[in-house]
């Protein structure tokens, strides 16, 4: 709680009106930040009408980083273009800060959607303006006056560390140094969410890990609540509090990412994270056999460690418990937000043991636990 309280505290200079605005607007601490109620989206497709969304209901809270997954067309862009409406929702609703954005008139919409940033795959720059000028464009839209727009474009490029580029054109840039420019544009209006559709899909992996760096130290500087789409799944596991996982525009899944990764329990969360899972190695799949073919067989266990316990699986506990000789085939420990999670493939030969023993001491450590066969 207290961690959330302190991520609200703004920084930057205070005599910005839209800052003000905001200021009064801020509600009680313990509210969801944006809430969808039993929300819908119908499109009316070439074939008929296509159900994008439906039935969603969803907390959002203030200060976190929400991730959104899901296969290609699960409806993700869809969610997130509700809460700028940039959709309109066909049923239900967006709330923001307790508010029906649905009831907003034209100028109320405009002022929602600068405390909005939004970034994108290709960062949609202007490619005839300098980076300085991207920034300052919708300050100068906003009719921001000038001394105020050149402080605020400062302060921002030095932020995303683009002083050097301030002349620079689009073109001149690396996709890393572009999308930063993206996040200095989305942050001129001190928005208090910053929506993220793909943001780090067109950038190598190096540069994939400085951008959300970036995002990470907004998140914790200023406060913002930071909603994310992504394809990759390791960009979750890096950044985000919480995620949510769609299908056919419906939540089939939603919790801490140590728990939906650790453990997740529909089957497309079971499929988008399996590149994440260590699977079998193909020499020990060659080998692997259904049942024992002579007494010298040891049967090989897979133990999956989900991060629901707090410590570290106690390997020698856990060995010593099995008797017999055992032998570490595969797999590994990480940790995610604090949690342990894992898999690991073992042997184990000649143990006193009957197979339904073996597998319950290792369900003593481990949350899951399966024979995958035998090998000689
Ligand atoms: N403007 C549109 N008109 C018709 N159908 C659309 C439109 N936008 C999205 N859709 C459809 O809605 C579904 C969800 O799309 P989208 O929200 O873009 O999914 P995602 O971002 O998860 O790939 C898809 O079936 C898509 O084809
Ligand atoms: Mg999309």
């Amino acid at each position: 709680m207290n961690a959330t309280v302190q991520r609200q505290l703004p920084l930057g200079p205070t005599d910005n009106p839209h800052q003000a605005a905001q200021a009064q607007l801020r509600p009680e601490k313990n509210h969801a930040h944006v809430r969808f109620i039993n929300l819908g989206k119908t499109y009316e497709g070439q074939q008929g009408p296509v159900a994008a969304l439906q039935n969603i209901d969803l907390d959002i809270q203030r200060g976190e980083v929400f991730g959104i997954i899901g296969r290609s067309g699960a409806g993700k862009s869809s969610l997130i273009r509700t809460i700028n409406r940039l959709e309109q929702p066909s049923s239900g609703r967006v709330l923001i800060d307790q508010l029906d954005i649905g009831e907003y008139d034209e100028d109320a919409l405009v002022k929602l959607r600068r405390r909005i940033g939004m970034i994108f795959q290709h960062f949609n720059l202007m490619s005839a303006k300098t980076v300085w000028q991207n920034v300052e464009l919708p300050l100068k839209v906003a009719g921001v006056p000038k001394e105020q727009r050149q402080r605020k474009v400062a302060e921002l490029l030095e932020l995303v560390g683009l002083q050097d580029k301030h002349k620079a054109y689009p073109a001149q840039l690396s996709g890393g140094q572009k999308q930063r420019v993206g996040i200095a544009r989305a942050l001129v209006h001190d928005p208090a969410i910053l929506l993220c559709d793909e943001a780090t899909s067109a950038l190598d992996p190096e540069t994939t890990q400085s951008i959300l760096g970036l995002l990470r130290e907004i998140n914790q500087r200023l406060g913002l609540t930071i909603i994310l789409i992504t394809h990759e799944m390791a960009v979750i596991r890096e950044i985000c509090d919480r995620v949510v996982v769609l299908e056919q525009g419906r939540v089939v899944e939603q919790g801490p990412v140590w728990q939906v990764f650790g453990d997740p329990q529909h089957q497309v969360s079971k499929t988008l994270l399996a590149p994440l899972q260590h699977g079998l190695p193909e020499d020990l799949q060659a080998r692997l056999q259904a049942h024992p073919q002579n007494p010298d067989a040891a049967v090989v266990l897979d133990l999956q460690f989900s991060g629901a316990g707090n410590s570290e699986p106690d390997l020698s506990a856990l060995f010593g418990a099995f008797g017999g000789k055992v032998s570490l085939l595969h797999g590994g420990v990480e940790r995610i937000q604090g949690h342990a999670l894992g898999h690991l493939l073992l042997s184990i030969a000649h143990s006193p043991l009957s197979l339904e023993e073996l597998l319950a001491r290792a369900r003593k450590q481990a949350q899951h636990a399966k024979v995958l066969g035998y090998v000689v």
